[in-house]
């Protein structure tokens, strides 16, 4: 990051920079999954409807885009709609993709200037034409960014999202491209969204509950798992932080045993 750059000049005061600095201190994950819990919960606590919470939620996901950036995070997913999600009444579904829609439009620039890639993962062509449209123009328009890539995952589930892979191997199987006896665990997961990036460090969901939830099942295999109380419309980057500090904390083994 340069001197006077946009992500110097916001940098945080008070509790929040010494959480940033401490996090900065430290192992700071390559690539963040964020599981956005609790969006409904924090709308009914106020009297308010569910879809407030979401739009509140919107909030917390731009506020999250810098930190990521002053922090080094160079990948973060963010698991917007889930392919589970359709069985919510339809008014709280359209809600999610007009939000969807206004927020391409709204922060489309402010994610170029920031060196933002943003890339749709999920079965994103069985979206409304709007969204479909909204989000490939935001892709274009962002793909030269280099501070950090966003992956929004959208009608995304961790199961279909293997399934589709594994169908891609049988179909160039079939086709006497494969080998299946050499067949490894990186061209397999060459065929899943996130094809080229790193496996998530650190998983964290909001809101208290405890699961995955079909996220990332395959690239989460060795993530840290982070779970707060704090909900997703209250999660502030002093969250991420402490998050990161965390993480931090623990001896990552892979299976192996601890030097
Ligand atoms: C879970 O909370 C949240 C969701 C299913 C949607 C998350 C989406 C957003 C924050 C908006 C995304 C928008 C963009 C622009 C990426 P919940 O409704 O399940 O909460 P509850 O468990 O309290 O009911």
């Amino acid at each position: 990051m340069t001197e006077g750059s946009i992500d110097s000049r916001n940098l945080p005061e008070g509790e929040e920079r010494v959480w940033l600095e401490r996090a900065r201190a430290g192992s700071v994950p390559r690539h963040i999954g964020f599981i956005m819990d609790g969006n409904g919960r924090w709308a009914q606590r106020r009297g308010l409807p569910r879809t407030e919470g979401h739009r509140a939620g919107v909030e917390s996901l731009r506020a999250l885009i810098p930190a990521l950036i002053d922090l080094g995070v160079p990948y973060a997913t963010f698991y917007a709609f889930s392919t589970e999600n359709w069985k919510r009444p339809s008014e709280e579904v359209h809600f999610l993709f007009d939000l969807l829609v206004q927020y391409a439009k709204e922060d489309r620039r402010e994610l170029t200037e920031r060196g933002v890639k943003l890339r749709a993962i999920g079965q994103v062509d069985e979206l409304p034409g709007a969204v479909r449209a909204a989000i490939r123009e935001l892709e274009t328009q962002t793909s030269s960014g280099t501070n950090l890539t966003v992956n929004v995952a959208l009608n995304y589930g961790g199961r279909q999202e293997i399934l589709r892979a594994a169908k891609d191997i049988a179909k160039s199987f079939a086709a006497g491209q494969i080998d299946l006896d050499k067949l490894s665990e990186a061209e397999f997961a060459a065929r899943l969204y996130t094809a080229g990036q790193p496996d998530p460090d650190l998983i964290i969901r909001t809101s208290g509950e405890m699961r995955l939830s079909n996220f990332l099942l395959w690239q989460g295999a060795y993530s840290e798992l982070y779970f707060t109380e704090v909900l997703w419309p209250d999660f502030r980057p002093v969250h991420l932080y402490k998050a990161v500090v965390d993480y931090a904390g623990r001896r990552r083994r892979f299976g192996g045993v601890t030097a």
